[in-house]
């Protein structure tokens, strides 16, 4: 059985009638997407805000379902601050990410982004001269790459290794010395985000517990008043065990004791969650071209490819699909019975694999494979001039 949503399902049937070519699509299911982010925040203890990563999926439909409900928006860049800020100019924005431009922080300013992220020292000075020059304050978080004794295990790491992203404990001294010879510039807290992909809960409370633990002591080491951590995104997506997802709910509750035990709530804690909000709403569509069958093994090649939806080639992963199967198949075109096939899209590379050597019990030429978990770094993180071939269709169910 198909663990399509009926609506896609609805909505693909649809798109597939509009045209004779065969079918490639993303669809994106927003009343869902409403209703997890509403879920989402609602589970968050009191004292905690969640913003949404733009850079997970920045079309604007799921910025703007995102919107009401989420506390506000993240931004990684110049271009990132103008879409979101042109589209949502009084939703609140926060902006972090390496290699800022003089000209991304003076538009920072200009756009009125609540909090910067400070990623470097050089950052911080460019920063205070600008705010320095224009007689304008701004409010920032220090990004630090936390050392850690247990390194977090998933397959992104951001910090607790030596990293391009954040600055290292050792800079702290520096910054806090540098901002005390202004007054433009404040400083309101930290900010951490040092992995993505975290899939157990235990383990994100035990990092979160050291951030607390590390802040609490560094304001009584630097004598400092701290208002708030931003303890990052990170939350993951089981793209191959699809039925144990990370326990958000679980989480939370524990994040509520932890918070009443470790900061006594004096801080506001803040997430930047991306994936895992955004990814369970995308589906991209792709309609089997042919089937062939090259020594032991069978491969079906779909409409589209890798060029369209990157995230199993990123990921490396097997990525998670179901069949809608056609009910008009050609005669004389082959079909993969009870055996395993390799999924692969358009692309004259071996690298333009969706899923290998996944058992099916039967897949033909006009069915159609949908993949799930595909709005977030999907369709914005691909290659998608590679080859010229067309865009694919794009649906919003609302
Ligand atoms: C600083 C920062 N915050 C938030 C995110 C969002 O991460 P995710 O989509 O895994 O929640 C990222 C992703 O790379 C990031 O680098």
């Amino acid at each position: 059985m198909p663990e399509v949503p009926v609506s896609v399902q609805r909505a693909i049937k649809e798109l597939k009638g509009q045209d004779s070519d065969p079918l490639c699509a993303y669809v994106y299911d927003l009343p869902e997407l409403r209703h997890r982010a509403q879920g989402i925040v609602e589970c968050l203890p009191p004292g905690c805000e969640m913003f949404y990563a733009a850079k997970a999926n920045p079309a604007l439909p799921v910025l703007g379902a995102l919107a009401p409900f989420v506390h506000g928006f993240e931004v990684a860049s110049g271009g990132e601050l103008d879409w979101v800020r042109r589209h949502f100019p009084d939703t609140p924005v926060i902006f972090g990410g390496p290699g800022k431009l003089a000209s991304d922080l003076e538009k920072a300013i200009d756009q009125n982004v609540e909090l910067i992220h400070v990623e470097s020292l050089l950052e911080l000075q460019r920063l205070c001269d600008i705010a320095g020059r224009r007689q304008v304050h701004q409010d920032i978080l220090l990004r630090i790459n936390l050392e850690l004794a247990d390194t977090p295990s998933t397959r992104l790491t951001m910090g607790g290794v030596p990293t391009p992203f954040g600055m290292e404990e050792a800079c702290i001294p520096d910054a806090l010395a540098l901002l005390g010879r202004q007054d433009r510039v404040r400083l309101r807290g930290f900010h951490f985000h040092l992995m993505s992909h975290q899939l157990d809960e235990k383990r994100h409370l035990g990092l979160i517990r050291h951030y607390l633990e590390t802040v609490r002591a560094w304001e009584s080491r630097y004598d400092l008043t701290i208002t708030e951590i931003n303890v990052g995104g990170g939350i993951g997506i089981n793209y191959t065990r699809p039925d144990q997802q990370f326990d958000w709910s679980g989480f939370c509750s524990g994040l509520d004791e932890l918070l009443q035990v470790y900061s006594g709530r004096a801080w506001k804690i803040r997430f930047e969650c991306g994936r895992f909000i955004t990814a369970p709403c995308g589906f991209y569509v792709g309609e089997v071209l042919d089937v062939k069958r090259c020594g032991e093994e069978w491969f079906a090649i779909c409409r589209g490819g890798t060029h369209h939806f990157r995230t199993p080639a990123a990921q490396a992963h097997d990525h998670p699909f179901d069949i809608l199967p056609t009910h008009d198949r050609e005669a004389a075109a082959p079909v993969v019975a009870n055996h395993s096939v390799t999924l692969v899209g358009q692309l004259c590379t071996p690298k333009d694999v969706f899923a290998r050597r996944v058992d099916v019990e039967s897949l033909g030429v006009g069915d159609l494979v949908v993949f799930r978990y595909a709005g977030a770094y999907a369709w914005n993180i691909s290659h998608q001039a590679f080859l010229m071939h067309p865009h694919p269709k794009e649906h919003f169910i609302e």
